[in-house]
């Protein structure tokens, strides 16, 4: 049995979840796993090289041989074979791209090694959409943040803005109905909560009110 504490926050997109790990993580002093932006990055690295997407076995190859270094504390970058991809893989493309990825099983299978290694002492905050339930179901906490569609788009929206990327709200709205869609829908680790998951809904929660809601559940689960 793995020792090493793990945090798993899931939800769609939107919910928060990627700040709220990125804080939880600080809190704790604990490593930082971003799933979304390994699927992301390999949405970029499959663009970049043209590999076609109903390719599944090519896809599944360049999965497994992805280089990825995230730098999340630091200057919130991620770099793809050398290059800071931190901007390109928020783009709308290649959203849509990753969750069309997350639909395939041998993408899945493959990326699920790479997450498994971020499991290092003195623990891991994961954040996605199958942490809980898939990836880490031995997880000491597993919290599920959801929030209005309506609100999820504004903060989509906000954090687009703020790093300088074009977007629009009926457009967003639009693919974040698409994505929720894709994403819960799927046959395989769809988005949902796990049975043993707490659920959040953020809604009308400030990120630093749902940080301390977290951090009370893991203190309690730690001292325990
Ligand atoms: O969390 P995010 O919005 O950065 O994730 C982008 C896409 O990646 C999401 O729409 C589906 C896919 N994904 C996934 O299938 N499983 C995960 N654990 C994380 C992301």
């Amino acid at each position: 049995m793995n020792k090493i504490p793990v945090i798993t926050i899931d939800g769609p997109s939107g919910s928060g979840k990627g700040t709220v790990a990125t804080l939880t993580a600080k809190d704790l002093g604990f490593r930082l796993l971003d799933s979304g932006a390994l699927y992301r990055s390999l949405a970029v690295s499959a663009i970049k090289r043209e590999v076609n997407l109903e390719d599944h076995q090519q896809l599944a190859d360049l999965a497994r041989c992805l280089n990825i270094e995230f730098d999340l504390f630091n200057s919130g970058s991620v770099w793809l074979d050398g290059e800071d991809v931190s901007l390109s893989i928020r783009t709308d493309i290649v959203s849509k791209a990753a969750s069309l990825l997350g639909t395939i099983p041998a993408v899945r299978t493959a990326l699920h090694e790479q997450q498994l290694a971020f499991r290092k002492e003195p623990g891991l905050v994961a954040d996605g959409r199958d942490m809980g339930t898939v990836v880490f179901p031995d997880a000491l906490v597993k919290i599920y943040l959801t929030a209005r569609l309506e609100e999820r788009v504004q903060r989509r929206y906000k954090q687009l803005i703020d790093k300088g990327i074009d977007a629009t709200l009926p457009l967003l709205l639009r693919d974040l109905k698409e994505r929720d869609a894709k994403d819960s829908e799927r046959p395989i680790s769809p988005l949902k909560p796990a049975k043993d998951a707490v659920v959040l809904d953020t809604t009308d929660l400030q990120v630093d009110q749902v940080v301390q809601l977290v951090m009370s559940i893991v203190r309690d689960r730690l001292a325990s």
